[in-house]
């Protein structure tokens, strides 16, 4: 019999001596009734996808534009997360990695360390311990060959949510279609960010390129 809001109808009914429980006299249709409309309003696990508000932890120093760059990063992962079928476990990861990646952007520079190198510190030693978010959030702004799922989808997403000005067209286009072809979308932006640096004639990080490598070595 299922349980519906923890009220459990066969348990609820008190028997003594050899009196049957009242259920036994409850019309047959009535319980399929029941166990259908319990059916219909149960929650279903593994389907929530509610986002709260304001998961940043709460030592962030994010400003309110940072802020809403988190969320749409946020939102986008849990977008693929829902497209692509991944884990309840996988998708928290996904979401942990977006919120904690900024979260100390608008911080004063910490010396010696990126942003997302003083966050993932941060969040180190709040106890988080999952080697792949916190990988995620300190290289998230140059790559990393050593990256699990969660920093290749911080990546993308961090480039491709909908609210930054350059290229929307292009970027819609390529967010739409990281469900299916995750690491062709990963490859193309690699490839524009480093040829947007050769362009300005700047330097490229050691760590852009193994990532780089690491993507097309297959
Ligand atoms: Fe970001």
């Amino acid at each position: 019999m299922p349980q519906y809001a923890g009220f459990n109808w066969e348990q609820s009914v008190p028997t003594s001596g050899n009196r049957q429980p009242i259920f036994a006299f409850v019309p047959k249709f009535a319980r399929q009734a029941w166990r259908a409309l319990a059916r219909l309003v149960a929650p279903r696990p593994g389907r929530r996808r509610e986002l709260a508000p304001d998961q940043l932890p709460a030592w962030a120093r994010a400003g309110k534009r940072r802020h809403a760059h988190i969320q749409r990063v946020a939102a986008l992962v849990d977008e693929w997360a829902a497209e692509m079928a991944v884990s309840r476990e996988e998708r928290s990861r996904w979401l942990k990695a977006a919120w904690l990646h900024d979260a100390l952007r608008d911080a004063p520079a910490t010396r010696g360390t990126t942003h997302g190198g003083a966050a993932a510190d941060r969040a180190a030693q709040d106890g988080e311990s999952d080697r792949g978010v916190l990988d995620a959030v300190r290289y998230h702004s140059v790559g990393y060959a050593g990256w699990d799922d969660v920093g290749k989808m911080l990546y993308l997403a961090d480039f491709l949510e909908p609210g930054r000005r350059s290229r929307r067209k292009q970027r819609a286009k390529l967010a739409k279609r990281v469900p299916r072809d995750r690491d062709g979308v990963l490859r193309e932006i690699v490839a524009l960010q480093v040829r947007a640096r050769l362009r300005a004639g700047r330097s490229i990080n050691p760590r852009t390129l193994e990532f780089w490598n690491s993507l097309t070595e297959r």
